[in-house]
């Protein structure tokens, strides 16, 4: 077997990868562990940037999105039982975020790359990169009770942040960065109406609080708990009552809105970047590369942002026999990468509680409120919330 780029991972970033070297007339494979239906439920993020948003319009597969995805043109901010409504699009020249599910966004990918028939393998064992370093690199792999291998040009690593691809760089030249933080998010979707008509953010004594949404009978709830928490620890009441807690405010006529929880999970929360992004012919992109705690929304806008850099780059090498765009990219995604890791900590602190710090707790009250009363501090959480725009030679520019 031979193509172009093996893309191993069919999550956002391998599949958004596929579509746009597919729009250019670039051959490549998609090989992925699970099966079709396992990657297409699988409940994650949910807020799109606007530069996402214009990607995936451009790359053709916005459709679904457009009709079913919801607006938004600001957020709350909620400490001290007061709300403060932050102007994203006001201060952020426009530009708005678009609340529209990780499945979604998959499914669409999957449907578009179907229907043109592009190569995309579900369940695949044992896959294996090699040569990455020379001219001739290839992917291994078991599909269908077969061995196969898979020659290509290049490896796009798009398999999450436990997948082989990083593992298979020299390890002595990869420097990680890393945190772990001490608390985890337990999440929610309840089919109830959403409580708000824009997400809340909400910081409490007893912990961080989100409310999102996936559509106007589907609500998206999630709380800080402790990274050893189990899934059991938590029946319903339980979740609810913390959640009627934290989101108490002193303001008439809020109410949170329940109903029964459809999908639950906890999820661990890591700062991490693995650098290089990339070796001889190997590139990583998104989680495969980097992790950002999920308070910022920017996970899957990260990957989504290191696929664009790499297909453009990809398009300069096979049109013009122009590698520069290849050799910059590891730097190029990094900017972008440690100002999305920078923001992505910032929210975190202000917005969560650690046990035995109260002087955090006070510096975090005083941030938040500065936040909300100043707009330079305001625009700087806006700007970045809604994504700082691309430029062709950088990962951000003023727009
Ligand atoms: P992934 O989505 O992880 O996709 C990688 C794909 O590679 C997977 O389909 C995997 O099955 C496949 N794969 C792995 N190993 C192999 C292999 N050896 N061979 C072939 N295929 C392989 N971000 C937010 O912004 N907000 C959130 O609320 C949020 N919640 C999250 C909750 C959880 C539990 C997790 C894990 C992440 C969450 N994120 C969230 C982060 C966001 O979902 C990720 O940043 C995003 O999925 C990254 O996309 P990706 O394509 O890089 O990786
Ligand atoms: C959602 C997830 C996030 O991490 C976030 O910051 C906002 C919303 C969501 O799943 O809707």
């Amino acid at each position: 077997m031979r193509t172009q780029v093996a893309i191993i991972g069919a999550g956002p970033a391998g599949l958004t990868l596929g579509r746009l070297l597919e729009r250019e007339g670039i051959e490549a494979v998609i090989l992925e562990a699970r099966s079709r239906d396992y990657v297409e439920h699988r409940i994650r993020a949910g807020v799109l940037e606007q530069g996402t948003v214009d990607l995936l319009t451009d790359a053709g597969v916005g459709d679904r999105m457009h009709r079913e995805g919801l607006v938004h043109h600001g957020i709350e901010l909620r400490f001290d039982g007061v709300g403060h409504r932050i102007p994203l699009s006001d201060l952020a020249g426009g530009r708005v975020i678009v609340i529209y599910g990780q499945t979604e966004v998959v499914k669409d990918l999957i449907a578009a790359r179907l229907e043109t028939g592009a190569p995309l393998r579900f369940e695949v064992e044992d896959v294996s990169v090699h040569d990455v370093d020379g001219d001739t690199p290839s992917v291994r792999f078991r599909h269908d009770g077969a061995d196969h291998e898979l020659h290509c040009d290049v490896i796009a690593g798009c398999d999450g942040f436990h997948g082989v691809c990083r593992q298979a760089m020299p390890q002595d030249r990869l420097q990680v960065f890393q945190r772990e933080w001490p608390f985890a998010w337990l999440g929610i979707l309840a089919e109830a109406p959403p409580s708000s008509d824009e997400l809340i953010y909400t910081r409490h004594e007893r912990g961080f609080a989100l409310a999102s949404l996936r559509s106007p009978e589907l609500a998206r709830l999630y709380i800080q708990c402790r990274p050893d928490d189990d899934l059991e620890d938590w029946p319903d009441e339980r979740i609810w009552e913390e959640l009627r807690t934290r989101f108490a405010t002193r303001e008439e006529g809020w109410t949170l809105n329940e109903g029964p929880v459809l999908d639950r999970l906890i999820a661990p929360m890591r700062s991490f970047v693995a650098e290089p992004m990339q070796h001889g012919r190997l590139f990583l992109a998104g989680d495969a590369a980097h992790i950002v705690p999920p308070t910022g929304a920017k996970g899957l806008n990260l990957a989504i942002a290191d696929v664009r850099v790499l297909a453009e780059a990809l398009v300069d090498s096979y049109r013009r026999g122009d590698r520069a765009g290849l050799d910059a990219y590891s730097d190029t995604c990094l900017r972008r990468v440690w100002r999305a890791q920078h923001f992505s900590w910032w929210m975190t602190t202000m917005l969560h509680v650690a046990d035995d710090d109260p002087f955090g707790a006070q510096l975090m009250r005083s941030q938040l409120e500065y936040v909300v009363n100043s707009e330079a501090a305001a625009t700087t959480l806006a700007e970045n919330y809604v994504g700082l725009p691309f430029a062709r030679t950088g990962a951000y520019s003023r727009g």
